[in-house]
């Protein structure tokens, strides 16, 4: 019997050095982009199972996670598609980046895959976003701060400094620390020049926080190794994006936000932790989508932890702005007759 006739679009790639291109020239678009999938979110317009993690139990420290997603009326059309993205720490001593990825985009009608981009640009780009927008909602929606933070300096935090720097943020002192030394450095040195009060590196963690309003983790720790409550003495705000920094009893003591509860109550992240502890969950009172459209943000009497555990509906709202980009640019890669069945 005959297949039901159906109309494709043909199947485009989309090259990692044009994403990023177009991701710089656009940083308060993917903002943007990013704040209207989690408002979606609030508004129950989105299907975000959660993501599942191929593991291998001769390599524990990598894995690779897929992360599939819909929003439903995004820009007026529905969106789908899939994050695919492999996390083997070992690369960096190979000079390879840590994280590497593709992100697909299916079509709404007929499910047909018609889009492959390199994803590990769009993936940074949006968790960097992520973190820009907690941070502007947690500080009173201001673009100012006077020591901003950074542990764990890789290929996350370059992104999170840049989209602070490109969005218009007013930045006194940056600070650094990474347990590689010359990772600090190099990126306190990359990132200076944006800043007005020039850089500090830290050889430890507490040192860092006790001296900064705001602190960025991202770091590849397995498990939480900071646990000093008087480090937080001056209620900062801790954008913990890397999940597994702090010990589940700072996480109790503090305000939390995160992105999804649910999603966030997983892998043994910080929060997930404190859960397990206490065999309760209501120390998470705020989400971002929820603030995002409530206005209704955690005071400063307690230290602020946003805690976001990564949506795959952001990873589709960045590679559908990216991809309709390099479309409008001419940069799409197409493969003619990709589908056999179609040709
Ligand atoms: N929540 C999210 O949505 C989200 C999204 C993307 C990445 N991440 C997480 O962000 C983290 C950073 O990713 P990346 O691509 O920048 O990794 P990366 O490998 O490029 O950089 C990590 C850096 O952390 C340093 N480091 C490791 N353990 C440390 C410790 N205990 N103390 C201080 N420094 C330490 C390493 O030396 C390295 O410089 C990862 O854990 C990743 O899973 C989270």
């Amino acid at each position: 019997m005959d297949s039901p006739a159906v109309s494709l679009h043909g199947f485009d790639v989309v090259r990692g050095d044009q994403i990023r291109h177009s991701i710089f020239a656009n940083v308060d678009d993917i903002i943007e982009s990013v704040r209207n999938a989690y408002i979606a979110h609030e508004q129950g317009r989105t299907v975000n199972p959660p993501s599942a993690f191929l593991k291998f139990p001769q390599q524990p420290r990598d894995r690779i996670i897929a992360l599939p997603a819909h929003i439903r009326n995004f820009n007026g059309a529905s969106l789908t598609g899939i994050k695919w993205i492999s996390s083997f720490p070992g690369n960096l001593e190979r000079n390879v980046p840590r994280a590497s990825a593709v992100v697909l985009l299916n079509h709404p009608e007929t499910g047909y895959p018609y889009a492959c981009m390199e994803g590990a640009s769009i993936s940074a780009a949006r968790t960097a976003a992520s973190a820009v927008l907690a941070a502007l909602e947690l500080n009173g929606r201001k673009k100012a701060v006077d020591s901003l933070g950074f542990i764990g300096t890789g290929v996350i935090s370059q992104h999170i400094f840049d989209f602070f720097a490109a969005s218009g943020w007013n930045i006194g002192t940056l600070h650094a620390h990474d347990a590689a030394p010359t990772h600090a450095l190099r990126f306190a040195q990359r990132s200076s020049a944006y800043v007005s009060d020039g850089y500090q590196l830290h050889d430890n963690p507490g040192t860092l926080i006790r001296s900064c309003d705001m602190t960025v983790f991202a770091t590849t720790a397995p498990a939480p190794y900071f646990d000093d409550p008087s480090a937080l003495d001056h209620n900062p705000i801790l954008l913990h994006i890397s999940l597994r920094d702090l010990s589940p009893q700072l996480i109790l003591r503090s305000h939390n936000v995160v992105d999804d509860i649910d999603h966030c109550m997983n892998g043994n992240t910080s929060p997930h932790l404190a859960e397990q502890i206490t065999g309760r969950r209501d120390f998470v009172r705020y989400t971002l989508p929820g603030i995002l459209v409530s206005g209704d943000a955690p005071d400063k009497s307690k230290p602020i932890i946003f805690s976001p555990f990564g949506m795959g509906i952001l990873d589709l709202a960045v590679g559908k702005y990216v991809y309709e980009k390099a479309r409008a640019d001419d940069k799409l890669i197409s493969i003619p007759n990709f589908f056999a069945d179609n040709a």
